[in-house]
Order: C-alpha cells, then structure tokens, then sequence
C-alpha cells in the first residue's frame, strides 16, 4: 500500500524547492502590480550580485589577483581589499539595463554611482557594504554583504543624493548576505524576516527559514574587547558586569554579518560603541546599521545608538557612523541601562558642583 503521505510530502519539497526569492517577494507582497515586480526583480539581482561574490569566494585562493590588498584607501580611510572592489563592482553590474536601480551607494565609493540609462524610470536606490568582514577575506572566514534598499526623492539634480541622508524607517527592504559553509541570503520589506540558501547545484537561493524571530534574550555578547581601554566607563561596567554573571559567552568573528546572524539565530547582543579613536563608533549608519536594525525590528528585537532608537537617527553625510548596540531587546535594554546609569551619575556631580 503507497504511504498516502508520500505524494504530500513529495508536493510540499517540490513547492519548497520552487519558493525561489523572487516568487517569495511576490508571495509576501500579495500583489503582481508593477511596483511588486520591479521588487521581486530587484531582489533576484541582489541574489545574482550574491551568487557571482560567492563564486569567487569559494575559489579564492585559486584565482589569480582575487586576494590580497589594492594599495588603495577607501573614503573610509581603511585599506582596499581586491575582494571590496570586485563585489563593489558586481554590484553595479547586476543593475546595468535593469530600469531599476538609479543610484548605488557604496562603502567604497565617495559618492554614489549613477546609472545613467535607468535613472529618469528607475526609482530605487541600493546602499551597500559590498564586502563585510573585509579583514577575514584572506584567511577564509566567514564575510557578508550588507544591503538596504530605499525609493529616491526628488530628481537628485546635482547629484549629491541628499535625500538619502534620512532616518532609518525611510528604508523599503534591506539584508544581508553571509558567505559561510553555505551562502545564506537574509531579507525583508517589512513583512518578517526570510532565510534563502543558495543550492549550487540549481544556482538557486531557497526559502529556508521564514519569520525568523530573535529570542528576548540569549546568552552572546558580541564586541571587541580588545577596544576595552577605550570605551566610555558605563560600556566598561556593562562587560564588568558579563564577565561577573553565569549565563553569558563572548562571540567575535570580526564581520559584523556573521555576528548578527548568530545572534539572530540565538540570541544575544552586539555591540560596537564609541572609542577614544572614533567616538562615533566605526560602522556606518545608511548600509550597516540601519538595514540591520530593520531586521532586527522586524524579528522582534532591537537596535540602539545607546541613547536613541537606531532607525530614528538621521546620518548628516552618506559614511556617517554611529556606535551600534543590536539584538534581542532585553540585552539591548541591559546595555542601555548602564550608558542611562552613566548619565545619571554625571549628572549629579555637574549638578554637585553647580
Ligand atoms: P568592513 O569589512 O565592511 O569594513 O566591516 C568591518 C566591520 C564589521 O564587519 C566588524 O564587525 C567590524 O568592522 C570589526 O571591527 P574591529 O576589527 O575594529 O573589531
Ligand atoms: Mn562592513
Ligand atoms: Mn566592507
């Protein structure tokens, strides 16, 4: 006697099989208008941009000129890999004659780039960090991508793209790619958090994980304590604190991407706060932050600046940066009780000596 289930389950690893990421945009948009597709476009070019970096990275050390230094410094003033400026550019590849995609904004490049035949119909902006993690690129470890997606403003005339520089919540859609023993492509446009795997053998990425939501709490704290000597006192009472509590494990890869997905798997908080070097923190707000705290909001969790909301902070130039605290809420809110405590002490001894 045939299992009656055989034919469901058979169906149902089809249907799954067949949940592609553009079929899923359209899926959790409800709709086949023009709009919905241009989405679903744009994201299948993301997963293309995603599928040519993780080519390359899979044979790296095999291909001639693929690792290693530029010789260059980026705007940002850190040294250029080769890997930054071949995903930079795959980026802007995928969105030639796409009628999409008007302008890219990029962690490593100075001003956006435009393109031209797509501007007067294409309406969306990408802002991306083409590799994150830049630093384990050449001994194999785990890097991401990071992209947020926004509708332009205006006609942008002069072209200094100064609508870009609004809060977070002006943000459509964002994720992020993490290139680890599979390449996983994390997405929303507000309606939930969604995991796609790519299978090699199809050239696909596959839904696999849907809704994903953060734990309220988890046991990571992600942050590099090598930068002990220069935080704020209150961020130094909060790991004082972490270290003095059972409960609690340290996790740092060193790329941003791979710390937030263990800690949106698990758990936890991630932090990059200000330093006596760079009191504003190091990671930037329009395409690392902020389309990370998207997510996060969206599964449930949060992001902070340390005294406000993340997607509430307005940059006052395309590479700004601002300290991140991001991750499950009740974590996040511990971390902001001791910068609130901090506060208050201050306080009471301007007011002492007043
Ligand atoms: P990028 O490679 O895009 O410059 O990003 C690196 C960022 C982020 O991925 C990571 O969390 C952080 O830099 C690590 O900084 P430190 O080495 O200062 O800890
Ligand atoms: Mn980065
Ligand atoms: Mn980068």
């Amino acid at each position: 006697m045939a299992d009656v289930d055989q034919p469901v389950a058979q169906e149902y690893a089809l249907d799954r099989d067949c949940t592609t990421l553009s079929r899923h945009v359209l899926q959790q948009l409800q709709s086949f208008s023009t709009e919905a597709q241009d989405l679903s476009a744009l994201m299948s070019r993301i997963a293309l941009a995603a599928k040519l970096i993780s080519r390359r990275l899979s044979r790296a050390g095999l291909v001639e000129g693929a690792l290693g230094f530029t010789g260059n410094v980026n705007v940002q003033g850190e040294s250029v890999k080769k890997m930054d400026i071949y995903a930079n550019d795959v980026f802007i590849s995928v969105f030639k004659q796409s009628g999409l995609v008007c302008r890219l904004a990029s962690e490593e490049m100075e001003k956006p780039y435009y393109i031209p035949e797509n501007c007067p119909i294409g309406r969306y902006t990408l802002l991306y960090d083409p590799i994150d993690g830049s630093s384990n690129v050449d001994i194999n470890l785990n890097v991401g991508a990071i992209f947020s997606i926004r509708k332009q403003e205006g006609d942008d005339i002069d072209g200094d793209a100064r609508d870009l520089l609004q809060n977070g919540h002006k943000q459509i859609a964002a994720g992020y790619v993490l290139y680890g023993p599979s390449t996983m492509l994390v997405y929303s446009i507000g309606t939930g958090v969604h995991s796609f795997t790519l299978d090699p053998s199809l050239g696909e990425f596959i839904l696999s994980n849907e809704n994903i939501k953060v734990p309220d709490h988890g046991p990571v704290y992600s942050v590099n304590e090598g930068n002990f000597w220069q935080w704020d006192e209150s961020i130094r009472n909060y790991i004082r604190y972490v270290h003095r509590h059972e409960g609690y494990t340290a996790r740092y890869s060193g790329a941003l991407v791979g710390d937030f997905h263990r800690i949106l798997s698990q758990g936890g908080v991630f932090l990059y706060p200000g330093t006596l070097k760079k009191p504003e923190g190091k990671l930037r707000l329009l395409y690392e932050s902020a389309p990370l705290a998207f997510l996060i909001e969206q599964a449930g969790g949060r992001a902070s600046t340390g005294t406000q909301n993340l997607l509430d902070a307005v940059p006052e130039a395309l590479h700004a940066r601002t300290p991140l605290f991001i991750g499950s809420k009740e974590d996040v809110a511990l971390v902001e009780s001791f910068i609130q405590e901090r506060a208050r002490e201050s306080e009471k001894t301007v007011m002492a000596r007043s």
